[in-house]
């Protein structure tokens, strides 16, 4: 399979936005944040066609948006993103169709005072993928496929479940005739009950339509479930990258190693949803990462080297790359394990 999506160096910055007496204030010496946080930094990677990536790491990693640059929703603040060679945006602007988003809410992603049947369709007629007088049938074949009835297209999102709202919103994504689609923790808002066919939904879409994902979650166990390689993120950066089961079983790297610690057996269950807080220390603010490797303050297999250089991320076999000074000695404590 060869590389579909292009992430080149991606990079963005978020400014502290003051107001101009705040600015006034921060010039007079008041104690007022002007620091940016860098929620994304340099990050490179790439996505094969037909593949699902998933992309893990503790809660304000930059995960989000670092989808949403990929998706062309937000501006990077250097660097680009390009699809079969095509760039997703321009002077700040999508230009394709060709990459479609789920988020984790779709009733905050639904227009509530909007039929779900025209939601469906707004965005395939304005892109003349279907005419106004072929949306009915158009809209009907999408809400089929993603298992709703489509005598339900006049109804409004608040008259369906939160599951049969993710369909809908899967079915407007997917209306779009999209190559890439991004999921921004898709089930996290659902009952665990329905989250497993969501997700079995997902893997059937993507695997009939050819479709590549990015596939965003905090809950490693959907992450095995649905990806092929997995990307690890902490402070804005991709620690760790590989196929899921090497990764999942042999982490090379210590974020990696904590964060997978823990991880159950595949069961979607509530009960074998991983928590973060197994991880020794606090995540430090983005606003002021620490010198060298970023996890340096929380590693147990640190030294002075990590505190003074941030690691490259380099090959370690021909899937896997890892950003680690140390990553031979995290290896070997598996084996002894
Ligand atoms: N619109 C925004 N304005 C300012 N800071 C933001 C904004 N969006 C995200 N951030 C910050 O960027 C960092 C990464 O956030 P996010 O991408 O949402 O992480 P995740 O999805 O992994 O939880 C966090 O520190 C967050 O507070
Ligand atoms: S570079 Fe050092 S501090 Fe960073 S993860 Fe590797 S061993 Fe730990
Ligand atoms: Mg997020």
């Amino acid at each position: 399979m060869s590389a579909f999506v292009h992430i080149e160096n991606i990079s963005r910055l978020f400014g502290p936005n003051l107001t101009t007496g705040e600015k006034i204030a921060a010039k007079l010496g008041s104690k007022v944040e002007t620091r940016s946080v860098r929620a994304v930094s340099d990050v490179t990677l790439s996505v094969r066609k037909g593949e699902t990536l998933g992309l893990v790491g503790e809660s304000g990693c930059g995960k989000s948006t670092l989808g949403r640059v990929i998706a062309g929703i937000l501006t990077p603040t250097s660097g680009r993103v390009t699809i079969d060679g095509a760039p997703v945006m321009k002077n700040g602007t999508k230009v394709t169709t060709r990459v479609q988003t789920v988020f984790q809410d779709p009733f905050a992603s639904l227009d509530p005072r909007m039929k779900v049947g025209e939601t469906v369709a707004e965005g395939p007629i304005a892109h003349g993928l279907t005419t106004k007088a072929q949306a009915g049938g158009y809209v009907a074949g999408w809400f089929e496929r993603v298992g709703l009835d489509p005598v339900w297209v006049d109804r409004y999102p608040h008259q369906f479940s939160g599951g049969q709202r993710q369909r809908i919103a899967i079915a407007r994504a997917l209306a779009m005739q999209p190559d890439v689609l991004i999921c921004d923790e898709p089930v996290a808002s659902l009952d665990v009950s329905i989250q497993a066919q969501i997700i079995n939904l997902f893997l059937e879409l993507t695997r009939d339509l050819g479709l590549t994902c990015v596939f965003i979650s905090h809950d490693l166990s959907v992450v095995q479930h649905v990806s092929d390689r997995v990307a690890v993120m902490y402070l804005g950066r991709i620690v760790e990258l590989g196929p899921v089961q090497e990764v999942f079983g042999t982490p090379a790297h210590p974020y990696t190693a904590a964060l997978f610690g823990s991880v159950p057996k595949l069961v979607l269950d509530a009960e074998e949803l991983v928590r973060f807080d197994k991880i020794m220390g606090e995540v430090p603010s983005p606003l002021s990462p620490p010198s060298g490797c970023y996890y340096h303050p929380r590693c147990p297999l640190a030294t002075e080297l990590c505190s003074l250089t941030q690691p490259d991320s380099a090959p370690i076999s021909e899937l896997r790359t890892v950003a680690c000074h140390h990553f031979e000695v995290q290896m070997a404590s598996l084996e002894k394990k």
